[in-house]
């Protein structure tokens, strides 16, 4: 179909336009800046003690005074606004300046650690009708009901709708956040003081850079943390919607909804709007999402561009992202909608979990029928039309006035019709794809056959070739629907439209001939042939840099479901004109994957609360599925709807399994040293370099490759000649275990794993060798993995990705 498909390379440059050419302040441009002096989280005490409580208070005011007095001295006044003060892990702010001026004083000025002007971020959330599709995944994550409850989740997103019964106090008792959550809940238009119900415990808004640049507008983005946009909503219903919930759109139940994480609160951290998101306005919000104590940040977003020198690693949100990994919080985020082309992830790091988005097992499947018995499967959660009866067939051309200009075909106006011409019949309507950007919509051609009256609506896309039901758009109607009929089978339904058609000298049709019936497509069926990658997950290697230098770096780290899901939506949003009025709507995207994930790391860390964000991370990716429920290797969908077997670029570890990840065997840890060490192996990446993106100097022990660091995972984006790759791993089972190790190498590479037979005791680790040969240099990445099975019953496998490049080193 020839949908069209925002790019990352058009979405950079309506960054650049939007900061550049704003409507209400030619060059006025957001900055962030980067103080050296200490954040709370690092700041000692002089008796070399972390700040708590009063004095971490204190010394955030001190710093937001400091900012203040340090631009007074610097700026003229009135030359620029301050929008934030960062104060927990970060020391710095974000400031609106008027001129370029402001960015080379402030360069030069002592104290100053870093500058980084303002990037834009997006929402992941494909809002085409592309990806519209049905389904309900919450029986997937088996282990839905073990609630996680004392876990915090923070959604950064576009806020909340507190109305929505996914989200509204079940028993009536509000539940008290954990002590540790010291959130709070601001109040304001459609966000009551009784908002913060025990399931929402915390509710905020960040928006003054979309202020500044002019695009926030209150009357539609709303000054409070509610959510007139639904993606927020969605979100956070699919990480921790209540138990159970019919998921009623257009008045039909189309099954019950239930969040991963039932029991999780919700901190709401809105920073995401129609327009997108800021970066530094989604920084404010990490900011205070990991000062108010939350355990879990899921970020459905991420920025339109890779834009920082010297590294991806080093983007500004990156490093605050390590610093709140340092600071115990897991961080999830979607590996972006940019697939199917390689190096398309825009989620970098290895401390984040960047989340793919795969179909789900539940299919909806419509079919029409017409007179001369052929069936054609489309989209279209509708009832069938009334009876067995075949009702006549009319293009909507033949049943509107002559005299309507650029055709009627569009079926956008009900004026145009005739409508003694079109009762009781199943009108075609094209739906030109390139015409959505232009106001043409799915819902408008639903509404025109309502108010027509006629008895239901087949939309075809002549133009979109053979594509499978899975991929065309699909969404409840009232009236009997098929939407979207593919190109091939709208060409065959055309002619045997034309063959039954009796046209007179005018060509006006005179006996509609052709006849059809459209059959009930509410009702789910199930596959064993999921999860599927899908085509627009953004796929790896992962990138050290603007060149796009392929780094030693696994992205995405795992999948979830994120096609046609069903989840909580705000009625007033205007975001999908299919939903309009709704409480849950289908949506599809790596948005939607990643608060699966976020639920289930809730329900790990409910488990055991004194994992690491990084051994929790291990958990999920060495569990993961990588075949299907008959046993077949996972597939991922590529362009063309080419179906090929998934790789780790494709589905990172594989597809999540909450039941396995709560009881993985052998984690591999790292902590915030480990990330210090990776950042000063990037190539490319000096001493200095990190110590002005992160504030801290390489340990002295350095590491030689990225691929050192200790992840459930080896990536080698050159392999030249041999390389030695050690992983360290701790002992979570209850036992002592013993674990063989099974090596499927990958092409053109030698793969030694030593040893290949260890036991390890209940909290005892072990080290493992890996040795990685070139044997034949290829032109590609090739993978492989290690399984290491153990005797009590789990299992661990350890993705490879290797490019073989030369047999023999320098
Ligand atoms: C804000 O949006 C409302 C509703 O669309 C519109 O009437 C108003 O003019 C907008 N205000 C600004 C400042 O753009
Ligand atoms: C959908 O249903 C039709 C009619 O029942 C059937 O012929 C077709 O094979 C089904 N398609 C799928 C993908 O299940
Ligand atoms: C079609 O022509 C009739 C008679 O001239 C006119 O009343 C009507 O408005 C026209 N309709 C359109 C859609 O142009
Ligand atoms: C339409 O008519 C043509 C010519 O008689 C015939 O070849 C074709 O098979 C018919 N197609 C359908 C769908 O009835
Ligand atoms: C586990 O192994 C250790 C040392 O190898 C041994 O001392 C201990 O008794 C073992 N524990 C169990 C439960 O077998
Ligand atoms: C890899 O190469 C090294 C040095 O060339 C050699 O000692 C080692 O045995 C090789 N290992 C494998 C698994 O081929």
């Amino acid at each position: 179909m020839a949908f069209f498909k925002p790019s990352l390379l058009f979405c950079s440059l309506l960054t650049l336009l939007s900061l550049n050419y704003g409507p209400y302040h030619v060059f006025a441009k957001v900055f962030m800046v980067v103080m050296e002096d200490d954040p709370v989280i690092s700041h000692k005490t002089s008796q070399k003690k972390l700040l708590r409580g009063e004095e971490a208070q204190k010394y955030k005011e001190m710093t937001t005074t400091k900012h203040d007095i340090f631009l007074d001295s610097f700026l003229p006044v009135g030359s620029f606004k301050k929008l934030y003060s960062y104060t927990h892990l970060l020391n710095g702010f974000a400031l609106h300046a008027e001129s370029e001026e402001a960015v080379k004083i402030l360069s030069g000025a002592k104290g100053v650690r870093l500058i980084q002007e303002d990037i834009k971020m997006a929402k992941m959330t494909t809002y085409t009708p592309r990806y519209i599709g049905a389904t309900g995944v919450w029986s997937l994550l088996g282990g839905a009901e073990n609630s996680g409850d004392g876990i915090v989740i923070g959604m950064i997103d576009t806020g909340i709708d507190p109305k929505n019964p996914s989200f509204v106090s079940t028993s009536g008792q509000a539940k008290p956040p954990p002590a540790s959550f010291k959130g709070t809940c601001h109040t304001g238009d459609r966000f009551p003081p009784d908002s913060c119900n025990g399931k929402i415990v915390g509710a905020r808004w960040f928006a003054r850079a979309g202020q500044a640049t002019g695009e926030f507008n209150a009357t539609v983005h709303y000054a409070s943390p509610y959510d007139p946009d639904g993606h927020g909503s969605h979100t956070a219903s699919i990480a921790a919607g209540n138990f159970h919930t019919p998921a009623i759109s257009r008045g039909y139940n189309f099954g019950h909804a239930s969040g991963v994480a039932p029991g999780v609160h919700l901190a709401i951290y809105k920073a995401a709007y129609s327009f997108g998101g800021y970066m530094s306005d989604v920084i404010a919000a990490v900011d205070q999402a990991v000062e108010d104590g939350v355990n879990i940040i899921s970020l459905s977003m991420a920025p339109t561009s890779v834009t920082t020198w010297p590294a991806s690693f080093l983007n500004l949100l990156e490093t605050q992202l390590l610093l709140a990994t340092k600071a115990g919080v897991s961080v999830v985020q979607a590996v972006g909608n940019g697939g199917p082309d390689a190096n398309s992830v825009v989620s970098f790091s290895p401390w984040i979990t960047s989340v793919g988005a795969s179909t789900t097992d539940r299919k909806y499947n419509k079919s029409i029928i017409t007179g001369n018995g052929q069936v054609f499967s489309c989209g279209g959660l509708s009832p069938s039309t009334p009876g067995e009866t075949m009702y006549p067939l009319a293009l909507a051309d033949d049943v509107s006035v002559a005299n309507s200009t650029d055709g009627s075909s569009n079926c956008q106006d009900p004026n145009i019709f005739v409508r003694s011409l079109v009762q009781g019949k199943v009108i075609v309507c094209m739906f030109v794809s390139s015409n959505y950007y232009e106001g043409d919509s799915l819902a408008g051609i639903i509404d025109t056959i309502q108010k027509i009256g006629a008895a239901g609506v087949v939309i075809t896309d002549r133009y979109s070739g053979d594509v499978d039901i899975e991929y065309q758009p699909t969404f409840p109607t009232t009236i009997p629907s098929a939407i979207v009929l593919n190109g091939v089978d709208t060409q065959a339904l055309l002619e045997y439209y034309d063959n039954n058609s009796v046209r007179d000298d005018e060509g006006s049709v005179t006996t509609f001939g052709a006849t059809i019936r459209i059959l009930e497509g509410r009702r789910a069926s199930y596959t064993r042939e999921a999860p599927v990658v899908t085509d627009y997950s953004s796929r790896g290697p992962d990138v050290d840099n603007v060149q796009m230098q392929a780094a030693d770096v696994l992205k995405p780290n795992v999948m979830a479901p994120g096609q046609h899901i069903w989840g909580a939506w705000s009625p007033t949003s205007d975001a999908m004109a299919e939903f309009h009025g709704e409480n849950y709507a289908l949506l599809s995207g790596t948005s939607m994957a990643t608060p699966h994930v976020a639920g289930v790391v809730a329900l790990i860390r409910q488990r055991h609360p004194k994992w690491s964000p990084a051994m929790v991370m291990s958990a999920i990716m060495t569990t993961a599925d990588v075949t299907d429920r008959s046993g077949r290797p996972l597939m991922a969908r590529r362009d063309e709807g080419v179906i090929e077997r998934a790789t780790p670029f494709d589905m990172g570890a594989g597809a999540i399994n909450a039941a396995r990840a709560v009881d993985p065997g052998l984690v591999f840890d790292a902590r915030y040293r480990d990330y210090l060490q990776f950042l000063c192996a990037v190539p490319g990446v000096d001493e200095a370099a990190v110590l002005r993106a992160v504030g801290a100097p390489c340990p002295s022990s350095r590491a030689r490759w990225c691929s050192d660091l200790n992840t459930p995972s080896v990536t080698v984006a050159s392999l030249v000649g041999s390389r030695r790759v050690d992983r360290r791993l701790t002992s979570v089972g209850a036992e002592n275990e013993t674990y063989m190790a099974y090596v499927q190498a990958p092409d053109g590479v030698a793969v030694r794993v030593s040893p290949d037979v260890f036991t390890v005791a209940p909290g005892a680790t072990a080290t493992l060798r890996i040795v990685l040969n070139t044997t034949a240099p290829g032109n590609a990445f090739s993978f492989g993995e290690v399984v290491l099975k153990g005797d009590k019953k789990h299992s661990v496998r350890i993705p490879l990705a290797v490019y073989p490049a030369a047999v023999l080193g320098p």
